[in-house]
């Protein structure tokens, strides 16, 4: 399996994988949803502010993730997680974990200070995310569910307590994701 930075021309492939993998898991009224926000995240995001990364079997996109900026109010450079999938056909063989890890590292090498998500702790916490409490970082909308933010340090610091909200960017800023 290659796994390579996203480029524009593989911008189809991804939006029919989101929108598949999220139809597959959750529904269409879902899969929909993802389909719209990853079309706005590829369009609407300054190149410097999002990066993403791809899995390839055989000539097959089968993974996709994507980091955005998230603006803290502190001098610490963060991205978010958001969203990951993985081909129905191949989940639960290791590939989200090792695209994930893949996309943490290039962040790291990148100086990027903390990588924040929303999602299920249970996953996330195999690739280094721990529950963050609001007190610490706000997350920029109201949360649905609060156990889901979380958080990793990608430098030696810890993660202080900063006074204010975060920001992500024009995608993300719709509270029916959060
Ligand atoms: C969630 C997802 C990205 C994980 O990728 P994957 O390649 O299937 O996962 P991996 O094989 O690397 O890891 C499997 C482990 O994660 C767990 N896991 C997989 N999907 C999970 C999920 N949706 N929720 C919680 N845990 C999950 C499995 O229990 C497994 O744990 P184990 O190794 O202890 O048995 C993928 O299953 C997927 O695309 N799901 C549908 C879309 C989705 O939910 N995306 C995430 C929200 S943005």
């Amino acid at each position: 399996m290659k796994l390579s930075t996203f480029n524009a021309s593989q911008s189809p492939d991804v939006i029919n994988l989101f929108t598949k993998v999220f139809s597959d898991s959750e529904g269409q009224d879902e899969g929909e949803t993802i389909s719209r926000l990853v079309s706005e995240l590829i369009i609407t995001t300054d190149e410097h502010d999002i990066v993403g990364f791809v899995a390839i079997l055989e000539k097959e996109l089968v993974g996709c993730i994507f980091f955005s900026r998230l603006i803290l109010p502190s001098e610490k450079i963060a991205f978010i997680l958001s969203p990951v999938a993985i081909a129905t056909d191949q989940q639960g063989k290791g590939i989200g974990q090792q695209l994930i890890r893949h996309g943490i590292e290039y962040l790291r090498i990148k100086d990027i200070d903390f990588v924040f998500t929303y999602g299920d702790p249970n996953f996330y916490s195999k690739v280094g995310f721990q529950q963050i409490n609001e007190d610490i970082v706000k997350a920029p909308f109201k949360l649905t569910q609060p156990e889901g933010w979380l958080a990793q340090s990608l430098q030696s610091g810890v993660i202080d307590a900063m006074v204010g909200s975060s920001v992500c960017v024009k995608a993300l800023n719709k509270q029916e994701y959060w």
